[in-house]
């Protein structure tokens, strides 16, 4: 039986002043407007609703929509997504902010952008809890970025191994033991 050894990159106490924080710099750009939150599945569903709490401290109008996309196994060469399910609502001419758990090449939001400005959405703005910009393959910067963090495999707060290991409350490096 393999065993995992976790250790504590960022504690949920430093997570929620992120969140906190984040939640400020939103507020600030939309102030008194309205904002449709679209949390990336499955990553992102934990941080997306801590961030929407956060966000409702704020003046301004939130709603949450869900989408999930998948990497193609090939995307390295094709650089593709699969929609695995697609958000209910249009979201032309509204104020879109994506929220994803963690940018790593950038490919997966690349196309995801791509694919989302062609509905001609108002404003579109991409917010992210964790950025590995050392593996960027292209120039996607996120708008809002929580944690930036070095080459490293992370889980918790949403982010799995084998789809393990989300529901931890902080965001841990893992080390995996045969
Ligand atoms: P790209 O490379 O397209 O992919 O930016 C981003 C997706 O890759 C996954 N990913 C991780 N998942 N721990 C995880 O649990 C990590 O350290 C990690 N790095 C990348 C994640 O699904 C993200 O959306
Ligand atoms: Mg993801």
């Amino acid at each position: 039986m393999k065993s995992y050894d976790i250790q504590t990159l960022i504690p949920p106490q430093q997570l929620q002043q992120t969140i906190e924080r984040l939640a400020r710099e939103i507020a600030a750009d939309y102030e008194g407007q309205s904002l449709l939150l679209v949390c990336i599945l499955n990553g992102s569903f934990i941080f997306t609703a801590d961030l929407a709490r956060e966000l409702s401290r704020h003046n301004l109008e939130v709603e949450v929509d869900f989408m999930k996309v998948s990497s193609y196994a090939d995307s390295e060469s094709t650089g593709s997504v699969k929609m695995d399910f697609d958000m209910s609502r249009s979201i032309t001419g509204r104020n879109v902010l994506i929220v994803e758990d963690i940018i790593d090449t950038g490919r997966t939001l690349e196309h995801l952008l791509r694919l989302l400005r062609t509905r001609d959405p108002r404003r579109m703005a991409l917010c992210c809890l964790l950025d590995k910009p050392s593996r960027r393959v292209n120039g996607l910067q996120a708008d809002y970025v929580g944690e930036v963090i070095d080459d490293l495999f992370v889980v918790g707060y949403g982010l799995d191994y084998n789809h393990r290991f989300r529901e931890l409350p902080g965001i841990g490096i893992m080390n995996i033991e045969e």
